[in-house]
């Protein structure tokens, strides 16, 4: 399973491309703002520095929602790096959107789904990628994680080349779970990623083992 970082921060981007286990980036208008990107140019610029530390798949978003502004606002994202994957949020103006840029060769990611429909019609106009928003289903009393798996069951049974993109990954356990269902991409924030190093057993194991070379190369007296 690939592993997107979720994510404006460019500290963050770095940190998990300094792991070795970063496979792309995914951001949001949300998450530009909370960086204190504003202005066209500004976000532009931005997304060049993004795609200048990962060299791997880097979403960016169009804030358009109708088709012809959604063209002109996704092809000029597209000019800015052969990196970046064009995200449009699940309309109809964005589906006619999709099979557009798929048919000039510009990726594309769906983003905010919320159905196995939308999922469904997004991968029949060739979306490279759809994302499913788990925790934002749970945040409903929903089952997120039900979700991708019928969408990976829909995919898998007509052979749809689009990939089922996990967003909305909140805690460690929603990570496995995607891996487990066989999602091709999950995307989070790099403290969720953090998380899946811990174990006590790994602290408590490790603090033994020291403390014993430690004793064990003691000088003779
Ligand atoms: C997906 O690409 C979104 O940016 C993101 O995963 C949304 O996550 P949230 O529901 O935690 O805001």
């Amino acid at each position: 399973m690939k592993f997107f970082i979720d994510t404006a921060n460019l500290a963050d981007i770095r940190e998990a491309q300094d792991m070795g286990i970063l496979d792309g980036v995914t951001t949001n208008p949300s998450l530009m703002a909370k960086e204190g990107i504003t202005g066209k140019d500004n976000v532009m610029r931005h997304y060049k520095q993004i795609c200048e530390i990962v060299q791997s798949d880097v979403s960016a978003e169009v804030i358009s929602v109708t088709y012809d502004e959604m063209i002109k606002e996704g092809e000029e994202l597209a000019d800015i790096d052969e990196n970046i994957v064009v995200k449009v949020p699940m309309s109809g103006d964005s589906i006619k959107a999709i099979k557009y840029f798929s048919e000039k060769g510009i990726r594309t990611n769906c983003t905010l789904i919320f159905s196995a429909g939308q999922a469904l019609l997004a991968a029949k106009a060739g979306a490279t990628y759809v994302s499913p928003f788990v925790g934002r289903l749970d945040d409903i009393s929903t089952d997120g994680m039900a979700l991708i798996e019928q969408i990976v069951t829909i995919f898998t049974n007509y052979g749809y080349t689009t990939e089922v993109l996990a967003a909305s990954v909140r805690h460690p356990m929603h990570v496995i779970q995607c891996a487990e269902i066989g999602a091709d991409i999950m995307t989070a924030p790099l403290s969720v990623m953090k998380m899946l190093l811990n174990h006590p057993l790994t602290d408590s194991g490790l603090a033994k083992f020291l403390a014993d070379h430690e004793k064990a190369n003691l000088p003779v007296k």
